[in-house]
């Protein structure tokens, strides 16, 4: 075991629920082992500038296992080697500073908790000679090399409990409601939500739909009597032949927002089917909140095995859950890669056998 004195936390990309129980059990295992830890605000920024950073010690940390957000903040727009900046001269690469601000700070690892970018980001700095250690995160759940992230559990739980309400008043109105839910270029949030929700049709970027294939299920549906339905979407699904829908392009930076495909389905289904069709957005409620226990217990997890492949040396690292166990997956291997719903996921032939439509 290395002898570490004083160790680094940041917390990178969109939020997701556990984020803060990594934090706690970073802070705990780290200080009941003797190592100092200092918590770094809003990402990288917290290495580009010198006064965004504090000590964290177990009593700052007391108490936010079941919040939601981070207490250290973040952003999905702070790439320290491209980093946006209002001036003619575009984005800056502030990336020696941070190189520079890691030393003078006199930190010997630095454990980053972020999404498929933030790791990528890492595994760059990593190269640099960074002593990095990363822990996945997102509700999106596609980082390659662990079957779980925390954040997605609660996602699911959250989407499930808003697809149980719509179909109450669905049934009620004999109506078609549409659910645009969250995941990027990945169904895992609508395959996991449809299922758990009964959903008749689930939309995902991995498989692109027809819409009249799925107005074909909705009625048939009709014919037998059950005069509602239920479309789940995932935000990054399209149409066959089509593109994705947007709301806002990355115009040269780092992300795009997607969205707006839910209301092109729901206008779709209502002409389609001549029924009365809705469509609501969950958006980032689907973030907010509570982490589920699932999630907690990953989270913690997920902190403890940090601090520990820092106390080994195994730098260079992303702790991963392989069920039953955490285990430590090289960054280079996981990097620059998405886990996406493979066509022969269970999940996925349970639901085409209960006779749930994919568009396909
Ligand atoms: O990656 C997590 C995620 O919640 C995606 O599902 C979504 O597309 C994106 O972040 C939205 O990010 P933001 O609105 O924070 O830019």
């Amino acid at each position: 075991m290395a002898d570490l004195k004083r160790i680094g936390v940041l917390t990178g990309g969109g939020d997701a629920p556990g984020l803060n129980a990594v934090i706690r059990a970073v802070v705990k295992t780290a200080c009941n082992s003797g190592i100092e830890v200092i918590g770094l605000e809003d990402s990288f920024d917290g290495l580009i500038e010198t006064d965004r950073s504090r000590v964290l010690t177990p009593r700052d940390v007391t108490g936010i296992l079941r919040l939601g957000g981070t207490i250290l903040g973040t952003t999905n727009r702070g790439n320290p080697f491209a980093y946006p900046v209002t001036t003619s001269e575009g984005t800056h690469d502030y990336s020696d500073r941070v190189v520079e601000t890691f030393h003078k700070m006199k930190l010997e690892a630095l454990i980053v908790i972020g999404g498929g970018g933030t790791l990528a980001i890492a595994h760059k700095f990593c190269t640099r000679g960074i002593p990095v250690v990363g822990v996945p995160k997102t509700i999106d759940n596609d980082i390659a090399g662990t079957t779980n992230c925390f954040g997605f559990d609660t996602a699911v739980d959250f989407a499930t409990d808003a697809i149980d309400r719509l179909h109450t008043t669905a049934e009620a109105h004999h109506r078609i409601m549409v659910v645009e839910v969250m995941g990027r270029h990945a169904g895992w949030i609508a395959l996991y939500a449809g299922v758990a929700g009964g959903a008749d049709a689930i939309l995902i970027p991995e498989i692109s739909f027809d819409i009249s294939i799925v107005a074909d299920r909705l009625r048939a549906r009709d014919r037998w009597g059950a005069k509602f339905s239920i479309v789940v979407v995932a935000e990054g699904s399209f149409p066959k032949g089509g593109t994705i829908s947007l709301i806002e392009a990355a115009n040269g930076g780092p992300v795009e927002r997607l969205g707006g495909i839910g209301a092109q389905v729901c206008a779709a289904l209502a002409a389609a089917t001549g029924k009365e069709t809705r469509s609501v957005v969950l958006g980032h409620l689907q973030r907010g909140g509570a982490p589920t226990s699932f999630d907690r217990v990953l989270a913690t997890r997920f902190g403890g095995k940090a601090v520990e492949l820092a106390r080994c040396g195994e730098f260079g690292t992303m702790v991963a859950f392989d069920p039953p166990a955490i285990v430590a997956r090289r960054l280079d291997e996981v990097v620059g890669k998405i886990k996406v719903v493979p066509a022969d996921h269970d999940l996925l032939l349970t639901a085409r056998a209960l006779g749930v439509t994919f568009g396909d």
